[in-house]
């Protein structure tokens, strides 16, 4: 077996070295990465006069047809790939011969594959990005199109005060805003280029590490080559971005099992983004919902996974840094599964107003709004919490209802008794962001505008 370090070695790798050491299985998905910065390798590289301009255009050539061989599927690997970049080194050479074998001139896998992944995330992070713009939207338009539509607003899973359907649908927009920001500053971040640091400390050679990175569309170079080879931070913020979505996904789902269980009725999966039981033939179940909960634990522990991985690690490359991959990979594959699902379910369920409005009718729902009166007409807000609490005791004890005992009150009487009406309370919500129709219509327009721009941001 011909290794990348055969001169130095007497005979083959044992066997369980190669399974255990071994990459290929996971990062040939960098393959198109690996290629763009070897492309770039190369282009410097006659730039600068190492290699001559046909040798240049023999190891371009070579490395086409390897990026076409490895897209149709007919790239074949050989037993000493241990990685995608030897993989591609050793098929480059096999095509370009003694130009190929210059590919690798100033150059180590620790800055290739540092650059690689670099490339990577800043794609995939843009894709995320885009996915969650996606669900931001549907948000949007079922928020837009609710119209008054209203249920309760809960603290501790008690019901509060009702709220505006559209304004709890953008209470998850929101937050999924920050998290678009969050993959923006991420990817900002992130976008040097480690190429040209070598294995440790730059290169005797006349490379020139500026050129690599503008032409591999990188905002900037490394400083330090043991920093550029070493440094992971930008895979564990790429995972803590996508640890975060997967959160805000998460608390999303969670509100879809409460809102189509049988006990809240709210809300109604379509089949499609449903699922059945193998067994009892009535369920209709919100699997989507429940692996966006489940999910979230094993992206938190991608990211928990990797920051352990790198606490200890001496400067500069150590192979523990191979580990840094399949989290990224994984996170970002789940959590853009996930936006795209939630996206569906999000987009065809549908709202059982009624249910909603029913729930959020309890004329104790009203308990606030009758001591805000109270506060109107000059009351105290503490005396005025007493007196409604003590009303709603007496009322839940069975004295009268809650109404009655209202419009019994002096304090109170026939215009507080009225605050009680199915749908009033909350169109008392007047405030700034409150939950009201004034404010929700003005946070429709603000969340809009904050979509648009976030729109053109990648
Ligand atoms: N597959 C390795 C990785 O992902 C490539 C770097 C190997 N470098 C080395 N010095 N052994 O980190």
């Amino acid at each position: 077996m011909s290794t990348l370090w055969h001169g130095r070695f007497e005979g083959d790798p044992a066997e369980e070295l190669m399974a255990y050491t071994a990459s290929i299985g996971f990062d040939v998905r960098l393959a198109p990465d690996d290629v763009a910065g070897s492309r770039a390798h190369v282009r410097m590289l006659g730039r600068v006069g190492l290699l001559s301009d046909s040798e240049v255009d023999v190891v371009l050539a070579a490395l086409h047809q390897t990026e076409t061989e490895l897209a149709s599927g007919d790239f074949e690997f050989a037993p000493s790939d241990e990685d995608i970049h030897t993989a591609i080194e050793r098929r480059v050479t096999e095509l370009a011969g003694a130009a190929g074998a210059k590919l690798h001139t100033g150059r180590s896998r620790n800055d290739q594959v540092a650059t690689a992944l670099r490339l990577f995330a800043k794609r995939e992070l843009a894709a995320m990005a885009a996915d969650v713009i996606a669900l931001q939207q549907v948000l949007l338009d079922r928020a837009a199109s609710a119209g008054d539509a209203y249920l309760p607003g809960y603290t501790h899973l008690q019901r509060a005060q009702p709220v505006l359907l559209a304004h709890h649908l953008l209470a998850h927009g929101w937050a999924l805003s920050r998290d678009v920001d969050r993959l923006a500053d991420a990817r900002t971040r992130l976008d040097v280029s480690p190429l040209g640091a070598g294995a440790v400390a730059g290169s005797s050679l006349p490379l020139d590490p500026d050129m690599t990175a503008s032409d591999m569309g990188f905002a900037a170079r490394f400083e330090n080559s043991m920093d550029a080879v070493s440094d992971r931070d930008f895979a564990a913020e790429s995972l803590f971005a996508s640890a975060m979505v997967a959160i805000h996904l998460s608390r999303l789902g969670e509100e879809i099992v409460f809102w189509t269980s049988e006990e809240a009725g709210f809300a109604t999966l379509d089949d499609a983004y449903a699922t059945g039981s193998s067994m009892l033939p009535q369920k209709k179940n919100p699997d989507i919902a429940e692996l966006a909960r489940g999910k979230a634990g094993r992206i938190i522990g991608n990211l928990t996974g990797l920051l352990a991985t790198l606490k200890g690690l001496p400067l500069a490359y150590n192979r523990d840094l191979q580990e840094d991959k399949e989290p990224l990979f994984d996170a970002v594959d789940q959590v853009r599964l996930g936006v795209r699902a939630m996206t569906g379910l999000m987009a065809t369920i549908s709202f059982n107003t009624d249910a909603m409005a029913a729930a959020a009718d309890a004329p104790t729902s009203a308990a606030t709004d009758l001591a805000e009166h109270l506060v109107a007409d000059g009351v105290p807000f503490r005396d005025a919490h007493a007196i409604v609490g003590d009303l709603v005791r007496r009322s839940l004890e069975g004295a009268a209802s809650l109404a009655d005992l209202v419009r019994a009150d002096p304090r109170l009487g026939e215009t507080a008794a009225a605050l009680l009406a199915p749908g009033v309370p909350v169109t008392r919500r007047t405030t700034p962001g409150g939950a009201g129709p004034h404010a929700v219509a003005a946070q429709i327009k603000r969340f809009r505008a904050q979509l648009d721009a976030d729109a053109t941001r990648f």
